[in-house]
C-alpha cells in the first residue's frame, strides 16, 4: 500500500527501511516521507514504530512493567 503519495512511497518500504534501524528521519531525509504535503507522516509513523527494533524492545519492556503491575495488584493483603 502506498503510504506517502507525494513520493509514492510504500509500507513495505518503510518497514524494511525500519528493520534495517533507520530512524524516522533518515527515513524522511532518504524517502521524503512527510516532507511535502505532510499527509502521510501519522500513517508513516505508525508503520516506522510497528517496525523498528528499539520500539519493539520498548514494548516488550512495557508489557514486562505491566505483567508485574498486574500481578502486584492481584497479590492478597496481608
Ligand atoms: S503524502 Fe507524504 S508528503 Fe504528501
Amino acid at each position: 500500500m502506498i503510504v506517502c503519495v507525494c513520493h509514492r512511497v510504500s509500507d513495505h518500504t518503510i518497514a524494511k527501511a525500519a528493520r534495517s534501524g533507520h530512524s524516522f528521519d533518515d527515513i524522511q531525509l532518504e524517502l521524503g516521507v512527510a516532507t511535502q504535503c505532510g499527509q502521510c507522516e501519522s500513517c508513516a509513523r505508525d508503520v516506522w514504530a510497528e517496525c523498528h527494533p528499539g520500539q519493539a524492545i520498548a514494548h516488550l519492556k512495557l508489557e514486562a512493567v505491566r505483567a508485574s503491575l498486574h500481578a502486584a495488584n492481584a497479590a492478597p493483603c496481608a
